[in-house]
Formats: C-alpha cells, sequence, structure tokens
C-alpha cells in the first residue's frame, strides 16, 4: 500500500474526509504547521501520528521546511489539507508530482485566499474548489479533479464557504483515490488526465435556464 502524509493548519475537515474515504493510501501521520490546529485532536482521536513543526519557531521558510521535511519522512505522497504556508521550490522538487493540494476556487480563478468573498464580488453564477498538483507556482499545478458549486441568490461568504467545502470532501477523497491507484498520467503539455475515468458531459448553467 502507498503512503501518505497530510499537512494541516486548521480545522482539518479535509483531512478527515481523507482519513475516513479509505482512499487505498495508508496515512502515515498528520503534520500541522499550527500547535492548536483543530484537526490534530480529531487525528489523535483516531490513532493517526502526529507532529508539531511551529513555524513561528524558525528564522525563515528554508529552516521551517527542512524541519517539516524531517517530520514528515518518506511518504510516497504529501497531500496538503487547508495547509496555510508556502513551501520553498527545494521542499517542492522534492515532492515533485507527488503532493496534491486543495484550493476553495475554480482554479485557475480565484488563487490566493478569500476565495468566496472575492467569487461573490465578481458576481460569478458558478464557483467551487480544485484538487491539483503543487508546483512552484502558488495554486497552479496540474488540475486533477474540480467541483462545481452554484452561486445562489443571497449567498453570503460563509453559506458559499460551506456549500464548496462540502463538494471539497468529495473531490479530495477522490483525487487521494486515483492516485493511489496509479491512475493520474501527466500530458506532454504538463497537465493530468485520469486514466478510464467516466466524462461527465452535461454542462451546468447556473442559474437554470427556462424553457
Ligand atoms: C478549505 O476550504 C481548503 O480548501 C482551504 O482551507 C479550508 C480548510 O478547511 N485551503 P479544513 O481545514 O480542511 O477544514
Amino acid at each position: 500500500m502507498k503512503s501518505a502524509v497530510i499537512l494541516i493548519s486548521g480545522g482539518g475537515s479535509n483531512m478527515r474526509a481523507l482519513a475516513e474515504a479509505r482512499t487505498g493510501l495508508d496515512i502515515r501521520a498528520v503534520v500541522s504547521n499550527v500547535p492548536e490546529a483543530k484537526g490534530l485532536e480529531w487525528a489523535r482521536s483516531q490513532g493517526i501520528a502526529t507532529q508539531v513543526v511551529d513555524h513561528r519557531k524558525f528564522p525563515d521558510r528554508e529552516s521551517f521546511d527542512a524541519a517539516l521535511l524531517q517530520a514528515i519522512g518518506n511518504p510516497d505522497y504529501l497531500l496538503l489539507a487547508g495547509f496555510m504556508r508556502i513551501l520553498t521550490a527545494g521542499f517542492i522538487e522534492r515532492f515533485e508530482r507527488r503532493m496534491l493540494n486543495i484550493h476553495p476556487s475554480l482554479l485557475p480563478a480565484f488563487t490566493g485566499l478569500h476565495t468566496h468573498r472575492r467569487a461573490l464580488e465578481a458576481g460569478v453564477k458558478v464557483h467551487g474548489c480544485t484538487v491539483h498538483f503543487v508546483t512552484r507556482e502558488l495554486d497552479n499545478g496540474p488540475i486533477v479533479i474540480q467541483g462545481v458549486v452554484p452561486v445562489l441568490p443571497g449567498d453570503t461568504e460563509e453559506k458559499l464557504s460551506a456549500r464548496v467545502l462540502e463538494t471539497e470532501h468529495r473531490i479530495y477523497p477522490q483525487a487521494a483515490r486515483w492516485l493511489a491507484q496509479g491512475r493520474l498520467r501527466f500530458t506532454p503539455r504538463g497537465t493530468v488526465e485520469v486514466a478510464d475515468a467516466a466524462p461527465r458531459m452535461e454542462p451546468l448553467l447556473s442559474p437554470a435556464e427556462e424553457r
């Protein structure tokens, strides 16, 4: 069985979805850069090994990343799940094509922070989330799967983010399962295809069209 370590900084609901989903990856440990991260408690309650590498205790990114690497050990894969630190190029190279992240927008729209607020401000009618491989360019690596979430009248940042989060909990385990099955293929263009995945044919119109 291939192994994975999950990196978190907060609530850890995606971590939980990954751990509960039986993706075929052996979750070796959960590592957080925030000692108070709520997700750590849940991981411990499940008997998953946890470690904290508090970024505030390091003078620069290089020394933090070195300590992080040590805590992580040598798993096959790294899964970033609400991990809110930017990693150094050296670290990313080490896990090239072996590190996934989940981002709460339909990339390449809304990279960075406050994605739900920005989606509402932009007036987009569909929003969502993306699982992608991590490359040196922030929130810009090859896309594995995206979940589309309609923006509804009266949506607030809280309502929309809660709706997107539910979809995150579906797409991340799915991506991890494909990873475990060895079905993610890099194309010569640098994009990712899922071998033998069922295509989704119907377009999603939002608001719904009237006939
Ligand atoms: C998620 O929306 C994730 O996409 C974003 O931060 C949130 C973390 O949620 N980067 P959780 O810690 O997995 O509950």
